[in-house]
C-alpha cells in the first residue's frame, strides 16, 4: 500500500460511497416498504450486512443504517426495507418519499452480525420480531440456497397478520424447501374474528424449548436473533437454561442495553495527535479532550464512514494499531475484535499519545 504524507485539510474523502438508483419501492405492510436499489458498483456482502444511508430530510444530512434482506446468491440487486416509526425521522421520510428513479446516497455495506454458509449438516435457528427479519431473510435465503442440509427454524413475532414482513416469500420459501425449513409466525394482537391459527403471544420460553425439542440434537446449532431488547433477554435466558453457550447465540443490536461509563471525563485531558489511515492516504487528526476520534477527522476534513454514532451499528469500525484509547459502549463488537485492536471511532477517545488507527 503506498501512503501519501500526511495530509492536513483535505478534502472529504469518501470512497465507500456512491449514489445508488432506486429501481423499485415495494409497500411490504401498512407500515413497511422495501427499495430495490440498483448494485451498479457491484458492491459485495455477507447475509446480514447493512448500508448506511444518507438523506436530508430537514436540510441537514442524516445517516441510518439498514440491514439488507437481499442476498447475493439469489439476488442481483440490494434491497433492504424500511419500517415507519413514531418519531422516525429518516424511516418516515424514506416511506412517505421514496420513488423508482430516484437516487439514494449508500455506504458499502458493513457490520459483523453475518452468517457465512458452508455445507455442512447443521440446525440454523433464527428469531426475529417485526422489521428484525430483514438481516435475518438474507441469511435464511443463503441457507436454503447456498447449501443443502442444513435445517433451517424460523420463529416470528408479529403484532398482526397484515404486519408481517415478507409473509408471501417466507410462505413460498417454506413450501418450496419443505424438508428443511420450518416457520413459524406468532401474533401479538389477534382479533376474535381473525381466523389466526397459529401461535399467539411474544416469543417465550415455553414456544422457544416446544420448537427446537423438534430438531435433531445429533447436529450442532447455531442461534440468530434480531429484535426489541425484552425478545433478545428472553430468548437468551431460554437458551442459556437449555444449556446452550454463548458462542453458538449471534445477535444484531441496535439498541444500548448499557453505557459502559469511562473513569471521569471521556479521554485525556490533552489534544493528542493521531495518525488516521484511510483510503490509501495518511492523515495526522488532532483529538481534542472529549472529543471523538470520528468528531475529531470529520472536522478535519477526513470523512470517514459512520452512521448511528451510539456505537451501536460498526458501520465506523477501525482498528487501532498503537496507542491507547478508551471507548463508551462497545457492546457491538465481539470479545475478539475487541481483542484483535478494533474500535468504534464515534465512541473512541484518546487516552495517550502514538495512536495510529487505520479504517477497513
Ligand atoms: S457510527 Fe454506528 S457504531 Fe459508530
Amino acid at each position: 500500500m503506498v501512503f501519501s504524507l500526511f495530509k492536513k485539510k483535505n478534502k472529504p474523502t469518501d470512497n465507500n460511497s456512491s449514489n445508488l438508483k432506486v429501481l423499485e419501492v415495494i409497500q411490504e405492510t401498512p407500515e413497511a416498504i422495501s427499495l430495490i436499489l440498483e448494485n451498479q458498483n457491484n458492491w459485495s456482502y455477507l447475509p446480514g450486512q447493512f448500508l448506511t444511508i444518507a438523506v436530508q430530510p430537514n436540510g441537514e444530512e442524516e445517516r441510518r443504517s439498514y440491514s439488507l434482506s437481499s442476498c447475493e446468491s439469489t439476488d442481483s440487486n440490494l434491497k433492504i426495507s424500511v419500517k415507519r416509526i413514531d418519531n422516525g425521522l429518516v424511516s418516515n421520510y424514506l416511506c412517505d418519499h421514496s420513488k423508482a428513479g430516484q437516487t439514494l446516497s449508500c455506504m458499502q455495506p458493513s457490520g459483523t452480525f453475518t452468517y457465512k454458509p458452508d455445507n455442512k449438516t447443521k440446525n440454523l435457528i433464527f428469531f426475529a420480531a417485526g422489521s428484525g427479519i430483514t438481516p435475518i431473510m438474507s441469511m435464511i435465503k443463503s441457507a436454503l440456497h447456498d447449501e443443502s442440509n442444513s435445517k433451517v427454524l424460523l420463529i416470528y413475532s408479529n403484532k398482526t397478520s397484515e404486519s408481517i414482513i415478507f409473509r408471501k416469500e417466507l410462505d413460498e420459501y417454506a413450501d418450496k424447501f419443505k424438508e428443511r425449513f420450518t416457520v413459524v409466525h406468532t401474533l401479538t394482537q389477534v382479533s376474535e374474528d381473525s381466523h389466526w391459527q397459529g401461535e399467539t403471544g411474544r416469543i417465550d420460553g415455553l414456544k422457544i424449548k416446544k420448537y427446537l425439542e423438534q430438531l435433531s440434537s445429533q447436529f450442532s446449532s447455531t442461534y440468530y436473533m434480531c429484535g426489541p431488547a425484552s425478545m433478545m433477554e428472553t430468548i437468551s435466558q431460554t437458551l442459556a437454561e437449555m444449556g446452550v453457550s454463548d458462542d453458538q447465540i449471534k445477535q444484531e443490536k441496535f439498541f444500548a442495553t448499557q453505557t459502559e461509563s469511562i473513569e471521569g471525563d471521556a479521554g485525556s485531558a490533552k489534544t493528542h495527535r493521531i495518525e488516521l489511515i484511510y483510503g490509501d492516504e495518511m492523515y495526522e487528526v488532532p483529538v481534542e479532550p472529549g472529543q471523538t476520534i470520528l468528531e475529531a477527522s470529520l472536522e478535519e476534513g477526513v470523512n470517514i464512514p459512520f452512521s448511528c454514532q451510539s456505537g451501536l451499528c460498526t458501520a465506523c469500525r477501525a482498528k487501532c494499531n498503537s496507542g491507547k484509547i478508551s471507548m463508551k459502549n462497545s457492546e457491538a463488537l465481539s470479545e475478539e475484535e475487541i481483542k484483535d485492536g478494533y474500535i468504534l471511532t464515534c465512541v473512541a477517545y484518546t487516552e495517550s499519545d502514538g495512536i495510529k488507527v487505520e479504517i477497513d
